[in-house]
């Protein structure tokens, strides 16, 4: 198979062996947002490309989210929750501070033989845990690892601050990880179907570490009378110096994944970028080289769902005939930390059932 001698990855060869999404149905307009805060459709699509997001319902959490977005992965994958050895949910909209809302998800979809924890990587979340997926995988540690990014990011905005509400919406992407040799034969599939994850750069940046971020809730602020009234439970973000550092990590990390796994970027079938903002993707995509026809975004539909985009995407990218064996695909996720991640594998699933639990949509 073509790519398993470059890899980067050691150990036995490791894939995605399913896939699963899940929306909620209400959607949040441009236009919506408009009626309560000092902004507008056309601001909003010309600076980020965004038309619409999807929110949770009241009472709703990440894990609620994650839930069926992690059992449309596991039918998808033809794996049993029982078969799962390790539940690894990426957010930045935890259920709780503690315990990991990884541990409801295994426990409501019945992986009852699964060890569980969250990831807190910012928005590279899903690709983090993708990584510790595949090496637990390659290492032989487990057989199968579910993966889910969930986010109900809604509940961290502050509604009231229009330089954050406009941008994020909720959303969940759920990846099964299994050994190549497991994933189930694909009847559409040529003979060459694809060596699976090749290789990861993984990075991070604390000097900008304030420059996204919740400032109280935890440890280094405790929740007080005071945190509440001056609103430091939501996201403060400096919009413009994430925006610097997103067009330049998403280069530099995509050039070194590549070298990394011996491949070049006119190699790429479909590149899967973190949905943060268009300007963003086109930028970085620009300085990259990449043919705007390879590149997937549906952020126009639902914002920046954080750790939820990618997996969103592969679902979207696949039901529409944009994600087939033998494809080499690349994912790159940026975010709070400061952090970075980008994946690189050759697609080995069939085309599968579209697996978007809730396609439906209902106006707010
Ligand atoms: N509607 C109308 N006006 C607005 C809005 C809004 N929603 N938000 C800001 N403005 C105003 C500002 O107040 C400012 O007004 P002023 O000139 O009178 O001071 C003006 O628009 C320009 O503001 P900028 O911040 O300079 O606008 P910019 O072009 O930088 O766009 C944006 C802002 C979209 C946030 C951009 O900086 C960006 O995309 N940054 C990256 C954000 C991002 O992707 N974050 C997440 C990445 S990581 C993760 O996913 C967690």
């Amino acid at each position: 198979m073509p790519g398993i001698t470059n890899s980067s990855l050691l150990g036995r060869p490791v894939t995605i062996t399913g896939l699963g999404a899940y929306t909620p149905p209400k959607v949040l307009t441009n236009d919506d947002l408009a009626a309560f805060l000092d902004t507008s459709d056309e601001w909003i699509t010309k600076r980020t490309g965004i038309r619409e997001r999807r929110v949770a319902e009241e009472g709703l959490s990440a894990s609620d989210l994650g839930i069926p977005a992690a059992q449309a992965a596991l039918t998808d994958a033809g794996v049993g929750p029982e078969e799962v050895g390790l539940v690894i949910v990426a957010t930045i909209s935890p259920d709780r501070i503690m315990p990991a809302t990884a541990s409801r998800v295994a426990h409501r979809c019945g992986c009852v033989n699964a060890g569980s924890f969250d990831v807190s990587a910012g928005c590279t979340g899903f690709v983090y845990a993708l990584a510790m997926a595949a090496g637990a995988v390659a290492s032989g540690l487990h057989e199968h690892v579910l993966v889910v990014g969930a986010e109900a990011i809604s509940r961290l905005l502050d509604w009231e601050d229009r330089s954050t509400a406009v941008l994020f919406g909720d959303g969940a992407g759920a990846a099964v990880v299994s050994a190549l040799a497991a994933a189930p034969a694909d009847p559409t599939a040529s003979e060459v179907t694809g060596a699976g994850i090749l290789g990861f750069d993984l990075g991070s940046d604390g000097a900008g570490e304030e420059l996204l971020m919740i400032p109280a809730g935890g440890s280094r602020l405790p929740a007080s009378h005071d945190t509440v009234s001056n609103r430091l439970h939501y996201m403060k973000m400096n919009g413009q110096e994430i925006y610097r550092f997103a067009t330049r990590v998403i280069v530099s990390s995509a050039e070194r994944v590549l070298e990394r796994c011996g491949r070049r970027i006119e190699q790429v079938d479909l590149f899967v970028p973190h949905q943060a903002n268009l300007r963003i993707i086109e930028a970085a995509v620009s300085k990259l080289g990449i043919s705007e026809d390879k590149v997937y975004t549906n952020l126009q539909a639902y914002g920046n769902t954080s750790c939820a985009s990618i997996p969103l995407c592969l679902v979207e990218a696949r039901a529409q005939g944009r994600l087939k064996p033998g494809d080499l695909v690349l994912l790159m996720g940026f975010g709070a930390g400061l952090t970075w991640g980008a994946c690189l594998m050759e697609w080995t699933q069939g085309t599968g059932s579209p697996s978007m639990e809730n396609p439906d949509k209902e106006k707010s």
